[in-house]
Order: structure tokens, then sequence, then C-alpha cells
């Protein structure tokens, strides 16, 4: 459960540019319905007592809401990310500063320049990593993720078809992972499956884009029952012993965005300085 308990979200507000340059957009963004989407969120992510830092919008970067892809934080360690795409691969220097001066963490670069990692296709489940590769993540840069984690196992998964692994299955909880029903999120299930280190449940969900939960502080962010009425029963149903809250995302989801993408959860460890 410690795994799943944070003190700090970094999240990014929604520039201009993302309505018309962010990348995957498959339908028109409607920037104002965005950003009060975006405004809950941050909210619920405050009201489980985390001290959210709120980077403000960067016009030059139409992704940059989508703060999970530029670093994995885990176990006191920041790594920062390798993006792939040429329009994302300087997100990392804002967060670099504000994970090294504001947050004081330890902070791991990626020496292989031939590496591409987002953080969209790293799934933590408390014990052991699995690595995404994707269109967006590569070998190089699921070892670059191993090195800078040696405690954990970490293996990597292939995906086909969607945007990153986590775009279609995600941790709803300790032990327990929540995934889509579609043919290809079965099939990284099974490799999962066949590959872990530990054992895990599984909630399975109809809707692809529902299977991105946030679980943290025994508190599950959602996609709402107006959104996704199916894959919210079932997720009431199923885990009613979490608090449950929905969210509606859609104009996240129409540039390819889940509810992991908006947000880095950090467990900073408190030092006791000079007690002595
Ligand atoms: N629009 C999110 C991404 O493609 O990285």
């Amino acid at each position: 459960m410690s795994a799943f308990r944070y003190t700090h979200a970094i999240v990014c507000r929604i520039p201009d540019s993302y309505k018309s340059n962010a990348l995957g957009i498959t339908s028109p963004i409607d920037l104002a319905k965005a950003r009060k989407q975006h405004e809950s969120y941050v909210a619920a992510l405050r009201e489980i007592g985390l001290d959210v830092i709120e980077l403000p919008a960067d016009e030059t970067h139409p992704d940059c809401v989508f703060v999970e892809d530029t670093a994995v934080v885990c176990n006191g360690t920041a790594l920062i990310t390798r993006p792939c795409h040429p329009s994302r691969e300087k997100e990392v220097d804002y967060m670099r500063t504000i994970l090294k001066n504001e947050l004081e963490l330890p902070v791991v670069e990626i020496s292989d320049k031939s590496a591409t990692l987002e953080g969209g296709d790293v799934l933590f489940t408390g014990k052991e990593f699995f690595v995404g590769l994707s269109n967006r993540t590569n070998e190089a840069g699921a070892c670059a993720l191993a090195s800078a984690f040696p405690e954990f196992p970490c293996t990597p998964i292939k995906i086909d078809n969607h945007l990153h692994l986590k775009s279609m299955l995600t941790m709803a909880g300790p032990d327990v992972i929540c995934v889509a029903s579609a043919p290809e999120a079965k099939d990284a299930l099974k490799r999962i499956e066949r590959e872990a280190t530990f054992r895990y449940q599984t909630v399975t969900l109809p809707d692809t884009y529902a299977s991105n939960v946030v679980f943290a502080n025994g508190v599950l962010l959602h996609r709402s029952g107006d959104e996704y009425p199916e894959s919210a029963k079932i997720l009431e149903e199923k885990l009613s012993h979490w608090t449950l809250k929905g969210m509606d995302f859609s104009e996240m989801e129409k540039a390819d965005g889940c509810l992991s993408c908006c947000s880095i959860l950090i467990r900073k460890t408190r030092h006791l300085k000079n007690i002595m």
C-alpha cells in the first residue's frame, strides 16, 4: 500500500496551442472545457492530500499537460525520460529543474542517445516495473529504466496499436491491474502475467480509455459514469472498498491523453535534520 501513498503531484496547465497542435488529435477540442476538466482533476489531487505543483502552460509545447511522459519518480529518485517525438523532447528541461530544485530529488539522466522512453509506457505495480515497447519507447529506454531502479524487476512488454502501455492498463490498487477488454490489451496482460515476478488480480473494463485510472492515497480516480457508464459501474461494484471519484476527461482523450498522463505523483520522505 505504501507504494501508492504520495505527498506531491506535479501538473502543468493547458496552453492555447493544445487545441490545434497537440499530437494525435482525433476530434475538435473545446479548450475551455479541457481547462475546466483539468482544474477538477487538480482539485481532486488536492482533495486526496497532495501538495500540487502547477507548472505554467508552455505555448511552445502543446502537449505539456501530459507531464507523466517526462519523468519517472520512484523510491525517492527521478529518472528524466527521453520523449520520442521531437515536439516533446524539450518538455523534460523544465521538469528536471522542478524535480531537482523545487523537490530536491536526486535526478538520473539517460546517457544512451539512442534511447527513447516516455512515462506513459511505465507501469509500476509497487513491486516491479513493466515497460511498454511502443512507438514511443524502445529497448534502450527500457534498459535505462532498469538501470535507474535496479532494486525492482523491470520487464519489457511489446505493445501494439496503442500510444502507451498505460493507455490500456493501469494499477487500480495494490496488486490490482485495471485492463481494457480490447484484444491488444488482453495480449499485453497475458505477457505481463507470463513474465511477472509477482501475482496480480485484474479488473476488466469494456472501455479502453476508462482502463487508465489513478490510484493514490486510497482513492481511485476513474473516468466518470457520464462518460463511460459501463466501466464506472464495474469499478463501483468491484472496488467499492476504495473511495472512488469519477472524472470527466473527454478533452484530454481527444489528444490521446488519459488520467495518469496529467500528473507525476511523488512520495517525498521527510528527513529530520539537525536532531542531534
Ligand atoms: N498527445 C499526447 C502524445 O501524443 O504524446
